[in-house]
């Protein structure tokens, strides 16, 4: 066997299988999917896409492969919009709920496949009289509001791609991505609601319109009824609704035509506008939100707490969960702000329950959010969770990061109480869908191990010479197409093959480390330039945090790896403690102990700083780049994408005066 490239320090011995109760009611309790998929993966990918999506003309030909560039059910004709919305009103079902919209400010709608069809239809028609045509692309640049949804459907409806942009990006990245798709149409809004006020997006999006040439229209939705400057290009979403037809046939799209972009950001300065097409990608979200969630669309109320803005919205807050015809939560604002009766004094000692208060109203069936979120929950404590009722739950997911064992087993006791099934799910946005996780009625799970692939998925962990490795660590790759797989970079299919095909041959090289341990559970271990290397050990950051959390004191970590003129890198954690905890430098002294007990002393951290906060992308990422200057005592470099840019000034102010090992 090989020697491991990644070095393993963690051993989690915990497991939990699935309960009796969870078999006998779930779609699928054997390893007949992945038995099926590995006698002919193809021929499984074509069963799915025949079961799960209408087609107004069939494929005739499954996959047509030319590394590193894929087309699926080649042939086939489709529309997205039609799976989603019509099929279902044909079927009957136009009066079943498919969002159950709450705004932040506590109001809610109430939207049926029916009226969602009749909104889509609408607005595809006010589309097409903007002048936008099949292959035009659409900016979208929204809040968490029903309008969002129903103006990606409306683009899929005529054969448009949308590009959305995360409402929290700044006007120069809004304006970077409509440039480089050369989006004819923007929508946007007023502005929504977010930790208990309102907030402006149309200024914002007014600025990156005049750094822009190709935008003919702005559609903007009233939202919050804020002022707004009005320019020639502007129209209200309103307006134009009131005199559209809600007659709107739906297009037949060939199933490689692009559905999408997402821009994505890469390791260099530009970010890459990420396709996804219409056949493939539709087939690999449906197939992984039915069984991946468990979903009994009869029965369940499901719930995607993330943004549309990001990829995890798109696949299962729109597509997937509306291709399988359930019903779902939509929320727009934050976990901590409540609804308005319930905030009394100021904004400290206002209840963080708003998950909760929604999971008990809607009886809401399977919850999928963040590792970021779940520690953050920690952080608030279990007080806030136990008045709410949560035994509707049937399935929790996970998506985004690696989860500390800690935090799972939160989510499993106080979330789940104890009974419901987690589902770890890694993927990308370029991978469009699910590619690694439990399925929950299948699988026995340890607590932060994504375990192995859906069926139908190929992937290998290799050395760093490429070689499949069968245990230990080392780097994921894919090493056989999927449907949902990105079709390239808009407009540079050479950053295409060199970002994703050309490490390793013949692979899809996803950048994170992975290990798979003694069972066969893989691990996965972040991104691989987030690995370090101390003394010649590998060891990746993840492992080191979930040491860091591990200790009871402990709310949150962050690890990066210093440059050391001895080791080659040390080890510098972050630490923000958990209420009711004194910093001091004993603390510190305790909590380096407490990894190197967990993990060994070669992973003893050169520092521990403890801050009153961590530098987080406005998607809830850390920012381990602003992290290493500081460990390394180096001006700070691009600060702009900051969720708030303060932090990083206590931070080093706080590692100015902490102690560190020599
Ligand atoms: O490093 C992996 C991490 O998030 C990266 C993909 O980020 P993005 O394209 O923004 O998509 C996030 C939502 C799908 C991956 O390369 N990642 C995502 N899910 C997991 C994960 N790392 C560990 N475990 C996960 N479940």
């Amino acid at each position: 066997m090989n020697e491991p490239t990644i070095e393993d320090y963690y051993s989690e011995d915990r497991k939990f299988a699935p309960s009796a109760d969870f078999v006998a009611q779930a779609l699928t309790a054997d390893q007949s999917l992945y038995e099926e998929a590995a006698a002919d993966r193809l021929a499984f990918w074509a069963r799915q896409a025949r079961e799960l999506v209408t087609w107004f003309e069939d494929f005739d030909t499954v996959l047509e492969w030319e590394l590193p560039f894929a087309k699926w059910f080649v042939g086939g004709k489709l529309n997205m919009s039609y799976n989603c919305l019509d099929r279902h009103v044909e079927a009957g079902k136009g009066d079943r709920v498919a969002f159950h919209w709450e705004g932040e400010p506590g109001d809610t709608r109430t939207i049926t496949y029916a009226d969602l069809l009749d909104e889509v239809s609408r607005f595809a028609n006010v589309l097409k009289d903007l002048g936008v045509h099949k292959g035009d692309r659409v900016c979208i640049y929204m809040p968490m509001i029903p309008e969002l949804p129903v103006a990606m459907l409306a683009c899929s409806r005529i054969g448009a791609p949308h590009s959305i942009v995360f409402g929290g990006f700044s006007s120069d990245a809004l304006a970077d991505r409509i440039n480089d798709a050369e989006a004819k149409v923007l929508i946007t809004s007023d502005g929504g609601y977010r930790r208990g006020d309102p907030f402006a997006l149309k200024g914002t999006a007014d600025t990156a319109v005049a750094a822009t040439d190709s935008i003919e229209h702005v559609v903007v939705v009233q939202r919050t009824g804020q002022d707004v400057a009005w320019n020639d290009v502007d129209v209200w979403w309103h307006d134009l609704m009131a005199d559209a037809s809600p007659d709107c046939p739906p297009e037949s799209l060939d199933s490689e035509d692009l559905l999408y972009l997402l821009y994505t950001s890469g390791t260099t300065a530009k970010p890459k506008g990420i396709m996804h097409t219409t056949g493939g990608y539709l087939t690999q979200v449906a197939f992984t939100h039915k069984y991946v969630f468990d979903l009994h669309p009869d029965d369940d109320v499901y719930w995607c707490a993330a943004d549309i803005g990001w990829v995890t919205g798109h696949s299962y807050i729109v597509y997937g969960p509306l291709a399988n015809g359930c019903t779902s939560v939509m929320y727009e604002g934050t976990p901590d702000t409540p609804r308005p009766e319930h905030r009394e004094g100021d904004r400290a000692s206002w209840p963080k329950d708003r998950l909760w208060d929604i999971i008990e109203r809607y009886g809401v069936t399977q919850l999928y959010t963040a590792p970021t979120a779940i520690r953050t929950f920690m952080k608030w404590g279990a007080q806030e969770v136990e008045p709410h009722d949560l035994s509707s739950l049937k399935v929790l997911g996970t998506v985004g990061e690696p989860i500390n064992p800690e935090a799972w087993m939160w989510y499993h006791t106080y979330i789940g109480g104890e009974t419901c099934p987690i589902v770890d799910t890694w993927w990308q946005t370029e991978t469009g869908g699910h590619m690694i996780t439990p399925m929950p009625g299948v699988t026995t799970t340890k607590p932060g191990s994504a375990v192995g692939a859906i069926p139908g998925v190929d992937i290998e962990v290799v050395d760093d010479a490429g070689n499949p490795i069968e245990r230990g660590g080392g780097y994921l790759t894919i090493s056989e197409p999927w449907p949902a797989m990105l079709r390239g970079i808009w407009g540079d299919p050479e950053r295409y093959k060199e970002t994703y095909w050309s490490t390793y041959e013949g692979r899809y090289f996803a950048g994170d480390g992975a290990k798979i341990d003694d069972e066969g559970y893989l691990w996965l271990l972040g991104r691989v330039d987030d690995v370090m290397n101390v003394s010649g050990h590998r060891i990746s950051t993840t492992e080191i945090e979930s040491a860091l959390v591990d200790h009871p004191s402990v709310a949150e970590a962050a690890v990066v790896g210093a440059t050391d003129a001895t080791t080659g890198q040390a080890i510098v954690g972050y630490v923000i403690l958990r209420g009711g905890n004194e910093a001091s430098a004993e603390l510190a002294e305790e909590i380096r102990g407490h990894v190197a007990t967990k993990l060994g002393a070669i992973a003893r951290p050169r520092a521990v700083f403890l801050v009153p906060d961590l530098p987080k992308t406005r998607s809830g990422k850390i920012m381990r780049r602003l992290l290493r200057d500081v460990a390394e005592g180096r001006n700070l470099g691009d600060t702009t994408t900051l969720a708030d840019a303060s932090v990083v000034d206590e931070i080093r102010d706080r590692a100015a005066e902490a102690p560190q090992e020599d």
